[in-house]
């Protein structure tokens, strides 16, 4: 029986897509959980007795390190591996002429990445069994190679395109948590992406996110086994506000239960946890020692945009945090003018949305504001200054 915090819906439907030549775009903000999705949905299919291949493009600045990502991947898989390689290597002895090297990671020096790649993919899709190609960081490496090589980049995308649609029965999981949208939109390669089923993997709900605290509890993974009632879960839930398992994970391991032992927990009992033991364990987080865990936030503002629209990002953020209830747009068109760098309401929705879509911000009526109270109050503390 699988836990309500494993996913089973996500599963399902990206098994679904994946194995009906559908493939896949997933954006998260960092720390969602795609990764571990990902592995899970590798799982499920090898197990049904499909072909995965996986790896994670980050860190990979050309066309040619990417591709090589994706040998050794295949290479780590002998019966894969096998089966793809002498077809492999007959048609690139067609197209490249003479001898090619015995390895697949050697080969990718030897040809030029789009007909290694068009062969390769073409190889894998003689196979009677479905295959997915799961990159993770898809964006990371997009974004790396567009700064450097706009043209290359969206020549790449384009060709990800048309291997999509000449071999179908190969289909592509791309993950990324820096919106592959915001870099789309940035050198204008949207068109490149237009096949792809995109798939918002959301934090948990408050009923996963209590099944995943349990289970850390339980399986030892937090200092101590405790009890949360449902008014102290639901405070936890509030306060917090974007119930990813990694915060749900640090607030977990700051908390420290002050209240009577229940009967629960082997006879021992375990502490129950009060609100005023969430609220310390908030504190905790919020202490300096503690600001490694939100730095993915400021760096994603810092480094994946031009540097107007970096300042732009950071006076919204720096406006919307100063109260729960965060701010309309007409205060926040104001401070924009005010500090000199002014846009007009359909630019400022493309910036609230690109926070949107990255998880800082939610919108209530005609206001902006933090969806996380933990995410408000670091920003409020260390970058609204
Ligand atoms: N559904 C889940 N159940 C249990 N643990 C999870 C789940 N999703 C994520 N995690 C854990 O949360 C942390 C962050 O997840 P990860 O997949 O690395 O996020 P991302 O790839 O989006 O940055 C990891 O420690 C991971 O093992
Ligand atoms: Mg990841």
């Amino acid at each position: 029986m699988s836990a309500l915090h494993h996913r089973p819906r996500e599963r399902m439907d990206l098994k679904h897509y994946l194995l009906s030549e559908v493939s896949v775009l997933m954006l998260a903000p960092r720390r969602v959980g795609k990764t571990w999705l990902m592995e899970r949905v590798d799982d499920d299919l090898t197990r049904e007795g499909h072909l995965c291949v996986r790896f994670d493009a980050s860190g990979k600045g050309t066309e040619q390190a990417f591709l090589g990502a994706l040998c050794n991947a295949i290479e780590k898989q002998k019966h894969l591996h096998e089966a793809v390689f002498d077809h492999l290597k007959q048609r690139l002895r067609q197209v490249a002429g003479g001898d090619v090297k015995d390895s697949l990671s050697q080969i990718v020096g030897q040809v030029d990445p789009k007909t290694f790649s068009e062969c390769l993919v073409e190889s894998l899709s003689r196979s009677d069994r479905k295959t997915v190609i799961m990159v993770d960081e898809f964006s990371l490496f997009a974004l790396a190679l567009a700064s450097k090589d706009q043209d290359a980049t969206r020549t790449l995308l384009y060709h990800l395109r048309s291997l999509q649609q000449s071999y179908r029965n190969v289909t592509w999981l791309l993950a990324g948590s820096v919106g592959l949208d915001v870099v789309a939109r940035r050198f204008g390669l949207g068109g490149a992406l237009l096949d792809l089923q995109p798939f918002g993997l959301a934090p948990f709900t408050e009923a996963e996110a209590r099944s995943y605290l349990t289970h850390l509890a339980d399986s030892g993974q937090l200092t101590r086994r405790l009890a949360i009632d449902d008014t102290v879960f639901e405070h936890l839930a509030r306060e917090l506000g974007w119930l990813a398992p990694y915060y749900l994970q640090r607030l977990g391991r700051e908390l420290r239960p002050t209240g009577r032992p229940t009967g629960q927990g082997g006879g021992t009992g375990c502490a129950t946890v009060t609100v005023a033991d969430v609220d310390a364990a908030f504190a905790k987080l919020l202490e300096p020692s503690h600001r490694v865990c939100f730095s993915a936030w400021e760096e994603h503002i810092d480094k994946n945009f031009p540097d107007e629209d970096t300042r732009r990002l950071e006076a919204i953020l720096n406006t919307c945090c100063q109260g729960p209830d965060g701010e309309t747009e007409n205060t926040l068109l104001a401070v924009l003018a005010r500090q000199g760098s002014g846009v007009d309401r359909r630019a400022l929705k493309d910036l609230t949305s690109s926070l949107a879509n990255d998880g800082y911000l939610s919108r209530a009526e005609d206001r902006w504001r933090f969806r996380s109270g933990l995410l408000r109050r670091y920003w409020l503390e260390y970058m609204s200054a």
